[in-house]
C-alpha cells in the first residue's frame, strides 16, 4: 500500500538535441516518445513508459518528480493526507500527462512539484518474460537497467523530510545532523533500498542529482570507462558513499545537470533502525574513500 517507487524525473534542457544524444548514446537510455517540446526516455529493464522526461526550456532545471503508488485507492488516501497537512492538491486528469492515468499533484514544503500516479502505460523492457536471457546484447553506452533515486535540496531539511515521512509514508534510513542536532540531510525509502528520495540543505526546489541503478561494481567501472571515452565531466568517483554504503560515480550531463550511477548498499526492511551521521563525519558520510566534499558539491539547479 502507498508509494511504490520513483516513476520519473522531469528536467528542463536548453538544447534538446544535445541532451537527447547524451541520454541515448552515452547514458544508453531508450527514447520512447518525442512530442513538440519533450522527449520521454526509459532504461532497458523498465516496464513503464518512461523514467526521465526532457522538456525544452532556455533554463536548466527540474519541472518535478513523480512517484508511483501501488493501488488506485492510494491516490485518494494520499491526496487526503496531503490536504490535511495543508498543501493544496490538484488532480491531474487522465492523459493530461503523456502515457499517464489520473494523478495528484502538489507542492512539497521544500518547494518541489511532486506528482503521484498509479497508472502508467506499460511498454515493457527489452527481455522476454518467458525463459529470458540474463542480459541484452548490443546495448549502447552505460545502459543502466533502471532509474534508482533522486536527491533534492531544501532550506529546512527537517520540515521537508517530516512531510515525506509523516504524510507520504517514507521511512528514514539515514540522517546527517549538524552540531545542534538539526537534520542537514535525510535519506528515505519506500522500495526497500537505502533511498528512493534524499534531501540535503540547499535552496528550496533544487535538484542535486538523480541516479541510475547499475547491477554491480564491474558495471560502475565500465560506466567510468564510457564517461571518460565520451569526454563527460566526472564530478566524483568511482567511489563509495558512507551513507547508503553504495558505490557511485557523480558526473554531469552536457547541460550541467548532475547524474549518478549507483549500486550496492544494504536492503532495509520496514523496521530498519535509522543510521545517524554527525556533521564532523560529513566527508566520509558522503564520499567514504575521499573523506571530503569537493567545492562543487552544492551546485544545484532550481
Ligand atoms: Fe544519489
Amino acid at each position: 500500500m502507498g508509494i511504490l517507487r520513483l516513476s520519473h524525473v522531469d528536467i528542463t534542457v536548453p538544447d534538446m538535441e544535445l541532451a537527447s544524444a547524451y541520454y541515448t548514446d552515452v547514458m544508453g537510455l531508450i527514447e520512447v516518445e518525442r512530442t513538440d517540446g519533450s522527449a520521454y526516455l526509459k532504461c532497458w529493464d523498465e516496464e513503464d513508459h518512461h523514467s526521465l522526461r526532457l522538456r525544452y526550456s532556455p533554463r536548466v532545471g527540474m519541472d518535478g518528480f513523480t512517484f508511483k503508488v501501488e493501488h488506485a485507492d492510494d491516490l485518494e488516501d494520499l491526496e487526503i493526507a496531503v490536504e490535511r497537512y495543508g498543501m493544496p492538491v490538484r488532480r491531474v486528469a487522465r492523459r493530461e500527462e503523456v502515457a499517464q492515468g489520473e494523478g495528484v499533484r502538489f507542492e512539497t514544503p521544500s518547494g518541489h512539484v511532486m506528482t503521484l500516479v498509479h497508472e502508467v502505460d506499460r511498454v515493457g523492457g527489452l527481455l522476454p518474460k518467458i525463459d529470458p536471457p540474463a542480459y541484452v546484447d548490443g546495448l549502447r553506452g552505460i545502459a543502466p537497467p533502471r532509474m534508482d533515486h533522486l536527491l533534492v535540496t531544501a532550506e529546512e531539511v527537517g520540515d521537508a523530510s517530516r512531510f515525506y515521512i509523516d504524510v507520504l509514508g517514507f521511512r528514514l534510513t539515514e540522517q546527517l545532523l549538524d552540531g545542534n542536532g538539526h537534520q542537514i540531510g535525510t535519506w528515505m525509502e519506500r522500495s526497500h533500498s537505502p533511498h528512493d528520495l534524499a534531501v540535503v540543505s540547499g535552496p528550496n526546489g533544487g535538484l542535486h542529482h538523480f541516479a541510475f541503478w547499475l547491477d554491480d561494481w564491474d558495471h560502475v567501472r565500465k560506466a567510468a570507462d564510457v564517461l571518460a571515452y565520451n569526454g563527460v565531466q566526472i564530478d566524483v568517483g568511482p567511489t563509495r558513499h558512507g551513507i547508503t554504503r553504495g558505490n557511485t560515480i557523480y558526473f554531469f550531463d552536457p547541460l550541467g545537470t548532475r547524474n549518478e550511477v549507483f549500486t550496492g548498499g544494504y536492503r532495509p526492511d520496514p523496521d530498519f533502525p535509522t543510521i545517524t551521521w554527525t556533521e564532523d563525519h560529513i566527508g566520509k558520510a558522503i564520499f567514504y574513500y575521499e573523506g571530503d566534499l569537493n567545492e562543487r558539491f552544492m551546485k544545484v539547479h532550481t
